[in-house]
């Protein structure tokens, strides 16, 4: 694809974005703030689902994974500890004609500020030697500004869940292996955010830690590599579209003894949507050093005390939502028309259906609101009598909404209306028992 056309596709998915209720920029009256966004009213449903339907297959549908919540503030010595004062960098170089900074390794991603057609590889500018940049956000506890209440906001939620390894272990009464899974937020002072929600400042992580013998971490390794291919695919997204990248030594993070990237083809290439990592003991090794408090396990089954081996998944739950925006948008002709339809699974779509009076009159409004209500009580539906049908059929279509119901002279007679399936295009005469049973399997299936 040319980079014309990636940046117009892209384009065309932030401006629906905007004009449909998922995103926002933030801040946006005051002139925006770089690489933060909000999300609209579909947005904020269209999340809510992701986590949830995360949420479901890692937890509740398990009896082997607990779920917590932990506090985005923590100790700072717990950043010390993972490394993340000392290590979590990214490459800085400045430009002496511009004075732009960018990340080093990523020049071919970034744009000079004075030639925006080029990257700071082309512009010609001067680049200083590079330096490494921490990443984390630093801000004070209490009212003193000073190095001693220096905090951090978390750069990823998996600490959280270390440091209550214990806590998780002795409340559960969970014996390993287990998992601890957790969904929040995490901030990274990226040098180059950048298309869209892919890379941002603030974002949430979906991640789930699992508790493991050292001896059994290449079998949970290779289970959670499934597991989480699987999750995908039931999220219905183009499966040609992923692949798995292999982690090189070179390229490994330094808690990690092997880690593979399930990558999506975006507009912008591939890139990376989530991360399987095998962590081993290093995360709680450290912290059982630093703290004193031993993390060691120990039960019945097993000989001697060992510390456990950790496998790590990690999604980004904004970039899970730009992969389902992006796999989703599609573009057809319709008797001439070009019009846009957001290809989003029922189970996550934010409105789940749409229910339509053919006409404003003989009663179709009065018939259609009662079915309305019927589906409000179990499922989020729109009601829509605006315009003409057709209309409100592309306006559903390109909010991502599977389904559109409307109900026509006959319903009066027979108590069936049509249902639209956005995909297929086909219409289905039912009563109103027969959608429910069908949004049921359809959403909750
Ligand atoms: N605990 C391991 C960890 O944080 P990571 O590969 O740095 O690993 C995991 O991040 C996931 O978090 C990524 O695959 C991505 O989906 C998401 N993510 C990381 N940085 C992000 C950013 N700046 N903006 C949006 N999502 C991000």
């Amino acid at each position: 694809m040319s980079a014309k056309k990636t940046e117009t596709v892209m384009d065309k998915i932030v401006s629906l974005c905007k004009r449909r209720g998922y995103v926002y920029p933030s801040s946006e009256i005051y002139g925006g703030l770089g690489s933060c966004w909000d999300y609209g009213p579909l947005g904020a449903e269209l999340k809510r689902n992701v986590k949830t339907f995360w949420w479901d297959a890692m937890t509740n549908r398990r009896n082997d994974v607990e779920g917590i919540d932990a506090s985005i503030l923590m100790h700072p010595e717990v950043w010390k500890t993972s490394g993340h004062i000392d290590e979590f960098t990214d490459p800085l170089v400045d430009c002496k004609t511009c004075k732009g900074r960018f990340r080093a390794d990523k020049l071919e991603e970034c744009r000079c500020p004075k030639k925006p057609s080029k990257t700071p590889l082309e512009c010609g500018g001067e680049l200083t030697e590079a330096r490494q940049f921490n990443l984390m956000f630093k801000t004070f506890m209490g009212p003193v500004e000073d190095a001693s209440n220096t905090t951090y906001l978390r750069p990823e939620t998996a600490q959280g869940i270390y440091v209550n390894f214990l806590n998780v272990k002795n409340s559960s009464r969970q014996k390993i292996p287990f998992g601890i899974a957790q969904i929040g937020k995490a901030f990274r002072n990226e040098i180059t955010p950048g298309n869209f929600i892919f890379r941002t400042r603030e974002f949430e992580q979906m991640e789930m830690q699992f508790f493991i013998h050292p001896d059994e971490d290449e079998k949970w390794f290779e289970y959670w590599r499934e597991q989480r291919w699987a999750w995908y695919e039931a999220l219905g997204i183009k499966m040609d579209k992923l692949r798995w990248h292999e982690h090189a030594s070179d390229e490994l993070a330094h808690y990690a003894k092997a880690a593979y990237d399930i990558e999506y083809e975006y507009p912008f290439g591939w890139q990376e949507l989530e991360g399987v990592h095998n962590r081993t003991d290093f995360d709680l090794t450290r912290h059982m050093e630093a703290t004193g408090k031993d993390m060691r396990y120990f039960d019945e089954r097993f000989t001697e005390k060992f510390l456990p081996y950790i496998i790590e998944t990690s999604a980004g739950c904004d970039r899970t939502l730009l992969t389902i925006l992006v796999d989703g948008y599609d573009e057809v002709e319709v008797k001439g028309d070009k019009r846009v339809f957001l290809r989003l699974s029922p189970k996550v779509a934010p409105i789940k259906a749409a229910v339509f009076p053919l006409v404003k009159k003989d009663g179709m409004p009065e018939y259609a609101k009662k079915v309305y209500q019927e589906l409000k009580k179990r499922f989020k539906v729109f009601y829509d009598e605006a315009g003409a049908v057709g209309r409100r059929y592309a306006r559903m279509d390109e909010a991502g909404c599977p389904f559109c119901v409307t109900v026509d002279g006959q319903t009066l007679e027979d108590d069936t209306m049509t249902v639209r399936d956005r995909d297929s295009m086909e219409q289905t005469r039912m009563n109103t028992a027969e959608l429910l049973a069908l949004l049921d399997e359809k959403v909750n299936g």
